[in-house]
């Protein structure tokens, strides 16, 4: 059920692997001077990630990077996935501010969706009913098997119409600006970064039961057109076989 996979010893080797797996594919993407777009997750692991991007020499010039959610705070908040991205990738790689798509997430939550949304549009020039496609989109999963910002429950789970929403979570008390499944699923590439032991029943769950997607929403990826897991063999155990 999982397709393309790689199991490695523990988070740094994985997500070192999965930010060579990115750049590789960026590479091919900019070929012949085009523009790349890439979407990123917040979260712990991505931090590393972050990190094997800022250590690795890249020409970002021609990447447009936005993001898969963020959370309801403003951007030097301490729970703001920009604020990690900025201090772990953005300010010691020099990422081009203008390439860097914010979620605006200090606006109030339904606004903040409705200006990401004329973002995606501006730069992918999608016209209401079409849906951007993302060269790469980079997504980690909870213990609770959510992904993004789309936690088990969560109605937005069953829109493939929607390209972003503002939704409250219960479980984190707290509001999220999310892309939706619409455009999550639409991406060309997707890089599944998942690791720890606290994974392990979720990822069983979502690479292995039958298919509930409210339950566990990451089972969603089941509909994507290219995905590549990344995982360490915390996570990974008994779900799949290491490779
Ligand atoms: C967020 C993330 C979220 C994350 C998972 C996994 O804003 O929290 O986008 O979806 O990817 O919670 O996070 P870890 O990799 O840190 O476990």
């Amino acid at each position: 059920m999982i397709g393309k996979h790689h199991t490695y010893a523990d988070p740094k080797e994985t997500a070192a692997a999965s930010a060579k797996h990115i750049l590789g594919r960026l590479e091919d993407a900019t070929a012949g001077g085009r523009l790349a777009s890439l979407a990123v997750s917040g979260g712990s692991t991505p931090k590393l990630l972050f990190e094997a991007f800022a250590g690795t020499p890249f020409d970002w010039t021609r990447v447009h990077l936005f993001w898969v959610d963020e959370r309801g705070v403003p951007p030097d908040h301490e729970q703001s996935n920009y604020r990690l991205a900025e201090q772990a990738f953005l300010r010691p790689a020099s990422f081009p501010t203008a390439n860097v798509h914010r979620i605006q997430a200090e606006l109030q939550p339904e606004l903040a969706a409705e200006q990401y949304i004329a973002d995606l549009r501006g730069f992918f020039g999608t016209a209401v009913g079409e849906v951007p496609k993302f060269d790469i989109i980079h997504q980690g999963m909870g213990p609770d098997a959510h992904t993004a910002s789309l936690f088990p429950g969560e109605p937005l789970i069953e829109d493939r119409e929607t390209l972003a929403a503002a939704l409250y979570s219960q479980k984190m008390s707290q509001w999220r600006i999310t892309l939706a499944p619409a455009v999550l699923l639409a991406a060309r590439h997707t890089v599944m970064l998942v690791t720890g032991a606290d994974k392990v029943e979720a990822l069983r769950h979502v690479l292995g039961s039958d298919y509930a997607p409210l339950q566990y929403p990451t089972q969603i990826m089941r509909e994507a057109g290219d995905v590549v897991w990344f995982m360490d063999r915390a996570s990974a155990e008994g779900a799949v076989e290491p490779l």
